[in-house]
């Protein structure tokens, strides 16, 4: 069975497009193929400066995942600093990569620019190798990410060959792959942008876990246009469609069908509003459930870590052996 390994940053509150666009792919994904799901704290840490954040965030993460349907016998769902072998691995991919690859990074070049009055870390330069590491220590075959990702598993790859070839066949070589999209989803309150968590202001972003009173009124402010006609065209009309497209995602009806059912854009934003929160609502309730079984769902967290250590230890040992490092 292919096995395919996706991670998941613990900053910033899950939102709408987040779940539409790719976490409910994840679910059923669970039953197609092998699937490891790291939340990766430790590349959060690259640009962490707060005290007790981390952890909050992390749990509030794990407690999603798991309330979107992610199953802990199907899906292997873990922790990365509970798997100490991301660390290990982490240095020697580090040793295997080079200073001139990594200064080659755009996402760090965009990051380390962002941050340019602030705290620039060597972690946030070296992401990759730990990236590398997160994806070689489970034999991946495929590796799904966006455009913005593409380089770093390009990176793994260049590495995965540089260390079969010096030390001996060890790692399975990943490949990217495109992931299979939901709906697209925007801000609310400005279209032509992503709903995404580095926005100003949450105006236009529903959150996961946001409760149904305050996700309707955002969808009764959603911006639209000045136009009284409902029609699906993704260029001219970015608000209504986005509308459509997000009713749509969550009633399964096309888009164009939708609109042809309404007049009025006063009822297409509360009907989505009304779709979203059914959408929404038993995975807020397992979610806040979970939050407040603290006990089970570090128990589900430690299934995972369990199954991932399994297999990280060995390809591990695998690539210490082959490189001949003196063992115990
Ligand atoms: N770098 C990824 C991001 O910013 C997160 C990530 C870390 C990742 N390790 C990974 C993604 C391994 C895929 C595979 O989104």
């Amino acid at each position: 069975m292919t096995r395919v390994l996706s991670c998941i940053q613990p900053t910033g509150d899950v939102h709408l497009g987040n779940y539409l666009g790719a976490l409910r792919n994840w679910v059923s994904g669970q039953h197609q193929a092998d699937v490891f799901h790291g939340i990766v704290d430790l590349h959060a840490l690259t640009i962490t400066d707060q005290p007790h954040v981390l952890g909050e965030r992390t749990l509030h993460l794990a407690a999603v995942l798991f309330a979107v349907g992610l199953d802990p016998n199907k899906a292997t769902v873990f922790v990365q600093s509970h798997v100490p072998e991301h660390n290990q691995l982490g240095w020697v991919m580090e040793c295997l990569v080079s200073y001139g690859e990594l200064s080659r990074m755009t996402q760090f070049k965009d990051k380390s620019a962002k941050r340019e009055a602030e705290f620039v870390s060597a972690g946030l330069f070296t992401y990759p190798a730990l990236q590398a590491a997160d994806i070689l220590l489970y034999d991946a075959d495929e590796v799904p990410v966006g455009d913005d990702q593409r380089q770093h598993v390009e990176i793994t790859r260049d590495i995965a060959v540089r260390f079969n070839s010096r030390f001996g066949e060890t790692f399975v070589i990943p490949r990217a792959v495109t992931p299979k999209v939901g709906a697209r989803v925007m801000d609310l309150q400005q279209p032509t942008s992503k709903m995404s968590k580095s926005s100003d202001g949450d105006a236009g972003i529903i959150y996961l876990l946001e409760d149904p009173s305050s996700i309707a009124k955002k969808f009764k402010r959603a911006v639209t246009d000045s136009e009284n006609e409902v029609r699906y065209d993704r260029n001219n009309k970015p608000g209504v469609s986005n509308l459509l497209d997000i009713l749509s995602a969550c009633t399964g009806e096309t888009p164009e069908s939708l609109a042809s059912k309404y007049t009025q854009y006063g009822s297409l934003k509360t009907d989505t509003g009304d779709a979203v929160v059914a959408t929404l609502t038993p995975i807020r309730e397992r979610a806040s459930e979970l939050l407040q079984d603290k006990a089970e769902l570090a128990r589900l967290l430690a299934v995972g870590a369990d199954r991932a250590r399994s297999v990280a230890m060995k390809t591990l040992s695998r690539a210490y052996d082959a490189i001949g490092l003196l063992r115990p």
